[in-house]
């Protein structure tokens, strides 16, 4: 079954909308089964940050999901990527994981790898769809390093950091949490982020103005993927 997470709701409301049959079901978050394009799927609402898109991965497993997709926004960090573009983690690291204390290179968390990938059938599933539906817009789509942290980041500087230090493509704040989950759990997983800002002095009024746009677009890719 197709799992759908999300963070915040303009990045679920269109999708729900769409669901048939739903039900709701308990869970650390809004959790819902439904058919889309009568496709079953679980759709989650994860809330902001780390822990809450860990917490999702793991209810929407017990939920029946066999693969999770993250549809969401993010800032831009790769030079070439702006607004509108499209980032698909191959890559995931947690920038504010600190453990140099102990030697250990900065965005390692102990005892876990270097950086997560993807499942790269998925992936490429949903890199098709993405450039069919995207493409013709005249977005970029690209794949990349999705850097994750508890952090909204709003500072040309720190994004220069997280450039040099990750090669980032992206800056959000759950897609490597998931990552983390989904290889623990065993589950297949991808991450499609709409670029919202540029994670520098504007990005705190581009990132609301451009919510909505992020909004349909993710529940086209939604119907592309119940379709596929
Ligand atoms: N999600 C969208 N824009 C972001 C930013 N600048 N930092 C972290 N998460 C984001």
């Amino acid at each position: 079954m197709l799992g759908l997470m999300g963070a915040m709701e303009d990045e679920v409301r269109l999708i729900r909308e769409d669901l048939d049959e739903v039900v709701e079901l308990d869970g650390p978050c809004e959790l819902l089964r439904g058919r889309l394009d009568g496709t079953p799927v679980v759709l989650a609402k994860c809330g902001i940050g780390k822990v809450n898109a860990a917490l999702a991965a793991s209810a929407m497993v017990q939920a029946g999901a066999t693969s999770i997709v993250f549809t969401g926004v993010a800032g831009a960090v790769a030079p070439g990527l702006g607004i509108g573009d499209v980032v698909v983690g191959d890559k995931f690291r947690q920038h504010d994981a600190d453990d140099t204390a102990f030697g250990n290179p900065i965005g390692i968390v102990p005892g876990e790898p270097a950086f997560w990938e993807p499942d790269p059938d998925l992936s490429t599933k949903v890199l098709g769809a993405l450039r069919a539906l995207e493409g013709p817009r005249g977005h970029h789509v690209v794949a990349g390093t999705i850097v994750s942290g508890d952090q909204f980041i709003a500072q040309a500087e720190k994004v220069a950091w997280l450039r040099t230090t990750f090669d980032a493509s992206a800056v959000e704040m759950e897609g490597a949490a998931l990552a983390q989950a989904a290889s623990h759990l065993g589950v297949p997983f991808a991450v499609v982020r709409i670029l919202s800002d540029s994670a520098d002095g504007d990005a705190t009024s581009d990132f609301p103005a451009f919510l909505n746009d992020a909004a349909r677009r993710g529940r086209d890719l939604a119907h592309a993927l119940a379709q596929a």
